[in-house]
């Protein structure tokens, strides 16, 4: 049977090679993205994954652009929250658009997925929800109250569904990256990423398709009895 899955922010960086990872395993992706259409054309002329434009943060719209997207597809049985953003700063700086922003897009959106999509996976009986977390949510970072605070609600989101889905044949589970080498590491200031590398055991940067390979997992019928999990991929960054 062959599955069908949406990816959030799954025509960039982590997220594109998310995609192409759930393509290989044999699974009927649907990228969706939230800005750059150029990009979104480019990524489905060169993948063949289809791409969906709307706004993660947006309920309304979660709900909406899923139900096209099961019309079309078929039902989703499978969903990796990955679409994150980033307004870095002091908390001196930080405007409350700055917090809301980053709350609404990285933690919102999984719950908006989540209404989308979880009552008809424990229906049918099956399903896999992946949240992409974060080491900075684990661990915090300077400059991302908004960021780490949004990310650290996703491991407790993740924990909390992971038990309302457990006896459904549903799981939820997170993974928590390092730093890894895309466009959003690209934009930290090259002497303070210079910092952290300097303070990853692996002594390099991640690459994307390292998390893919996690989330790939965790989405496999393999992975039936794990559940409420954190996966940490990130170099030995952070260990607990
Ligand atoms: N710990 C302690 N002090 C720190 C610090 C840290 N980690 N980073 C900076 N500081 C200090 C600096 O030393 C400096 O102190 P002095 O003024 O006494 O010299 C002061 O804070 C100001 O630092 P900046 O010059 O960097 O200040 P800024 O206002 O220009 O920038 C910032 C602040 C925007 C937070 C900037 O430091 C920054 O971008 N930091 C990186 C944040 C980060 O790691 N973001 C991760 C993005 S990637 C991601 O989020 C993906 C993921 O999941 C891993």
């Amino acid at each position: 049977m062959t599955r069908v899955a949406i990816v959030t922010g799954g025509t960039r960086g982590i997220g594109e090679a998310i995609s192409l990872k759930l393509q290989e395993a044999g699974v009927t992706v649907v990228a969706n993205y939230g800005g750059n259409d150029d990009k979104a054309r480019a990524f489905t002329e060169r993948t063949g994954i289809a791409a969906a434009k709307w706004d993660v943060g947006d309920h309304q719209a979660c709900l909406d652009s899923c139900a096209r997207i099961a019309e079309e597809f078929g039902p989703i049985d499978i969903v990796v929250n990955n679409a994150g953003i980033t307004r870095d700063g002091t908390l001196a700086r930080m405007s409350y658009g700055d917090w809301d922003d980053v709350m609404r897009v990285n933690l919102g959106g999984c719950f908006n997925m989540a209404k989308a999509t979880f009552g008809g996976m424990v229906e049918r009986g099956w399903g896999r929800i992946v949240n992409i977390g974060s080491i900075n949510g684990q661990a915090g970072q300077y400059g991302q109250v908004n960021y780490a605070a949004a990310k650290s609600g996703i491991h407790g989101f993740t924990k909390a569904l992971a038990q309302e889905g457990a006896k459904k044949g549903v799981t939820v589970n997170a993974i928590a990256p390092g730093y890894i080498d895309t466009d959003m590491v690209a934009a930290v200031p090259p002497q303070v990423l210079e910092k952290i590398v300097a303070k990853i055991p692996v002594g390099r940067l991640g690459q994307a398709d390292e998390i893919a390979r996690g989330v790939a997992f965790l989405c496999s019928e393999n992975a039936g009895f794990v559940t409420g999990s954190t996966m940490s991929i990130n170099g030995g960054q952070h260990m607990y």
